[in-house]
C-alpha cells in the first residue's frame, strides 16, 4: 500500500529525516514509529502528506508516486490517507459544532448527497462510541478523549485506505488512552485498515502494530516485526527503549533497567561514527569513526549497530550504572 524509500527532510539546510524507508502493506494491518522527541515522526508524516518539502526520496502510495503528485491529485491523495494527530484541539474547529464538522468533511469530498447526511453522520458518530446527541456540541463541551473520537470520525468519513495517527492517545488521560486504543483496534478490524502509528509508547505499538520501526535522530536503526524486534532488540537503542516501558510483554526472564545517559545530540551537530554512540553503552572506537548501515539480518529485520549480532546472541552487557541525577529524573518521569 505504502512504500517510503530513502526519504530525507531537511529543514534550513539541517538534515532531519535522514534517507528513512518503510512499508506498510494492505489492511487490516498496523506499522509503528517510535523515537524519542525530536526523533523525525511527525516530519516523516508530514512528508508522506507532502505538507513539507522532501529533498530526496520516494513514496509510493497504492502505485501512485506520490512525490510527483499536484493540484487535484494532492487533493485526492488527501482524502485516501487522513490523519488525526496528538491533539484534536489543533484539528476541531472550535466554533464548529460537531455535526457540521462531520458534514462539512462530506459535502467537500462528495462522499454522500445532502439529505443522507446526516443518517451518515449518526452512523460514523455510533460507529467511533460517541452518542449521536452530540452532533449539536461544540469542541470545548466534549472531553479530551470524545474530541480524539471525532477527529477519528472525521477521519472515517473519507473512508481511508490509510491512516496515519500521530500519538493518537498521548494527550488523554490513562483510562480515556485504553479506550481510544480499543477503538482503533476494532475499527483495524472491521475496516481491514492499514495504518502507520507514530508513538513513544512500545506497549501501544505492541498491541496494535505488527511491524516496528525504531528511529533515532532522523535514521532507522532497527525495524521488523514487532514480536521479534521488542522480543529480542538487535540494536542497544531498542533495548534501551524496550526497558523503560514495563508494561511490555517481555519474552522470558528477568529485565534489567538501562537508564540512557543525556539526550539526543542536535541534528545539526551529529556526532560522528554511529549516531548514538555518546550515549551507548556498548560503544566502541570503531562506533566512534564509522556510521553504521541498515542491514538485513534475517527475519525481515534490518538494524543498524556494527554489534547486533553480539546483542542477538546477548553476549553484551548492557546494564550500566546511572548517575544519582539520572535516578532522580528517571523517577520523575515516572511520577
Ligand atoms: N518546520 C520546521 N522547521 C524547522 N525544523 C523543524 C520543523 N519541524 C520539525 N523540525 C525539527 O525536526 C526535528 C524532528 O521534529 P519532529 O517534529 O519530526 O519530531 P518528532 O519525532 O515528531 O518529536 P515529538 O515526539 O516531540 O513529536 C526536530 O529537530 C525539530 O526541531
Ligand atoms: S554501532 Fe556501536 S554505538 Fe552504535 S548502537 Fe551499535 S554498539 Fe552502540
Ligand atoms: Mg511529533
Amino acid at each position: 500500500m505504502l512504500d517510503v524509500d530513502d526519504l530525507s527532510v531537511e529543514f534550513a539546510g539541517v538534515t532531519v529525516v535522514d534517507a528513512i524507508s518503510l512499508n506498510v502493506p494492505d489492511g487490516p494491518f498496523g506499522v509503528g514509529l517510535v523515537g524519542e522527541s525530536g526523533s523525525g515522526k511527525t516530519t516523516i508524516a508530514r512528508a508522506i502528506l507532502r505538507l513539507v518539502p522532501v529533498s530526496s526520496g520516494r513514496v509510493d502510495f497504492n502505485g501512485v508516486d506520490v512525490l510527483a503528485l499536484k493540484g487535484r491529485g494532492l487533493t485526492a491523495l488527501r482524502r485516501r490517507m487522513q490523519v488525526v494527530l496528538q491533539d484534536p484541539d489543533g484539528t476541531l474547529d472550535p466554533r464548529q459544532r460537531v455535526g457540521s464538522a462531520l458534514a462539512e468533511v462530506l459535502a467537500a469530498h462528495r462522499i454522500v448527497s445532502r439529505a443522507e447526511a446526516p443518517a451518515r453522520i449518526t452512523s460514523l458518530l455510533t460507529e467511533v462510541g460517541l452518542a449521536p446527541e452530540l452532533v449539536d456540541r461544540l469542541p470545548h463541551q466534549l472531553s479530551g478523549g470524545q474530541r480524539q473520537r471525532v477527529s477519528i470520525a472525521r477521519a472515517l468519513a473519507l473512508t481511508p485506505e490509510l491512516l496515519i495517527l500521530d500519538e493518537p492517545t498521548s494527550a488523554l488521560d490513562v483510562s480515556v488512552q485504553a479506550q481510544v486504543l480499543d477503538l482503533i483496534e476494532r475499527l483495524r478490524d472491521q475496516h481491514g485498515l492499514a495504518y502507520l502509528l507514530i508513538s513513544h509508547n512500545l506497549a501501544v505499538v505492541e498491541r496494535l502494530c505488527e511491524s516496528i520501526t525504531v528511529l533515532y535522530l532522523g535514521r532507522v536503526v532497527e525495524s521488523g516485526p514487532t514480536a521479534q524486534v521488542l522480543g529480542r532488540p538487535a540494536h542497544p537503542y531498542t533495548a534501551a527503549l524496550r526497558s523503560a516501558v514495563p508494561e511490555v510483554n517481555l519474552s522470558g526472564g528477568a529485565r534489567t533497567r538501562i537508564v540512557l545517559p543525556g539526550t539526543p545530540a542536535n541534528p545539526a551537530d551529529l556526532p560522528s561514527g554511529c549516531s548514538f554512540h555518546p550515549r551507548c553503552p556498548t560503544a566502541t572506537d570503531r562506533c566512534r569513526s564509522e556510521v553504521p548501515t541498515l542491514a538485513d539480518i534475517g527475519d525481515g529485520r534490518r538494524v543498524a549497530c556494527h554489534r547486533s549480532a553480539e546483542m542477538l546472541a546477548g553476549t553484551l552487557e548492557l546494564h550500566i550504572k546511572p548517575t544519582v541525577d539520572q535516578l532522580a529524573d528517571h523517577r520523575e518521569m515516572e511520577e
